[in-house]
């Protein structure tokens, strides 16, 4: 493989793992709404989500990137875990979001510094810096609206970090 085919490869794997990212939250923030359609915070970053999941489809399709064959399983996953959370309680669903984010923005800015200095993409690293921006204030909204209240937050949050993180790793590859 030479250098522009590792370099495409490399964008591509990016591309692949935001988009069932952003996928996976538009789930989440789906399940959450079934059980709390009313509530106004989530709506407002389920927009978001959506705008996300939206951006990186189209690069997706722009740049010819196959979207991970994981998709079916993230829709149910990420849709349970959010109806789960929320069946627990508005607290609940609010630590799920934060343990999430907290994830996600740490992805972020791991690709945010590849982006820089090895792998040059500046329209990726455009989307990259702004959607982490909108990650870090769900990440507040989740705090502010005492995500750390909600019963059992620590095993809580450190379950739904590693589902996260694993979900992450499989979809950079599958
Ligand atoms: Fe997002
Ligand atoms: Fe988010």
């Amino acid at each position: 493989m030479d250098k522009k085919e590792k370099h495409k490869e490399i964008i591509n794997e990016m591309i692949r793992v935001n988009q069932a990212g952003e996928f996976g939250a538009q789930k989440i923030y789906e399940g959450q709404l079934a059980v709390l359609p009313k509530d106004k915070t989530i709506k407002g970053m389920a927009k978001q989500e959506k705008i996300h999941l939206e951006e990186f489809n189209k690069l997706m399709i722009k740049n010819r990137v196959r979207p991970t064959a994981m998709s079916p399983i993230w829709a149910v996953g990420g849709f349970f875990l959010g109806a789960s959370s929320a069946l627990i309680g508005r607290d609940a669903a609010m630590a799920c979001t934060l343990a999430v984010e907290e994830v996600i923005d740490k992805h972020y800015e791991d690709q945010e510094k590849k982006l820089k200095k090895n792998v040059k993409d500046m329209e990726l690293l455009k989307l990259v810096k702004k959607f982490r921006n909108e990650e870090i204030e769900h990440k507040n909204i989740a705090i502010e609206n005492n995500a750390k209240n909600a019963r059992g937050y620590k095993l809580l949050s450190f379950g739904i970090r590693n589902i996260t993180r694993a979900a992450i790793k499989i979809s950079k590859k599958i």
